[in-house]
């Protein structure tokens, strides 16, 4: 059995746990590779520990380009999506579990993440990059089209190596999958355009 990323709760419980499984660092490894990796703010290790939220400076990540800020222990992927990767999303429903983010809703999405695009702003994914079946971390798939272990009519997304889970670029996890559900949308705001607070929503509407 693969090791994993801990859950929420042992993630809150303990310290600072990022376990990464060694059949999925790999895919780890080479998602960092070939997404270029933007800086951000991040409070302390201590504060980190605590749940404390993290700010992320999104004002260098390109469209087509995916940043990952760690907030409690667990990746958060913020992808810039082109109008192009938008126009794939209305056109795959029949394919998804969950299109409309109505299964676990509270778990899963905030309100403001329940739409089509299950973001404040359509042009910004922000979800955690933890697969809902076992807890490895997907790789990017954005482009299109027929590739290794994916669907000819594959839209873009993630593909999580594990057990062959696939999201789509709203990390809505598709049918007949191992995984669940979609992939979690973590608490946010935007502190500006050219900031989002990771973890804090309170003044988000
Ligand atoms: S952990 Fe099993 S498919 Fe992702």
């Amino acid at each position: 059995m693969p090791e994993s990323f801990a859950s929420s709760s042992e993630v809150d419980s303990s310290k600072r746990t990022w376990l990464i499984a060694s059949s999925c660092a790999g895919a780890v490894g080479g998602l960092a590779a070939a997404v270029p990796f933007v800086s951000s703010f991040q409070p302390s290790e201590r504060a980190k520990a605590a749940g404390a939220a993290v700010e992320a400076d999104i004002s260098a990540l390109k469209p087509g380009e995916k940043m990952v800020v760690e907030w409690r222990g667990k990746p958060v992927w913020i992808v810039h999506r082109t109008p192009e990767m938008l126009a794939t999303l209305p056109k795959i429903n029949d394919q998804l579990v969950d299109p409309d983010s109505t299964r676990k809703p509270e778990e899963q999405a905030p309100a403001y993440a329940r739409n089509p695009t299950r973001s404040i702003k359509p042009e910004y994914l922000v979800t955690i990059g933890i697969c809902t079946h076992l807890g490895c971390s997907p790789n990017d798939k954005f482009a299109a089209g027929p590739q290794p272990s994916l669907p000819d009519d594959w839209p873009g997304g993630f593909f999580c190596p594990c057990h062959g889970s696939t999201f789509d670029l709203a990390g809505r996890v598709f049918k007949n999958k191992p995984a669940p559900d979609n992939l979690e949308v973590p608490p946010h705001m935007y502190l500006s355009d050219t900031k989002l607070l990771i973890g804090d929503d309170k003044k988000q509407a």
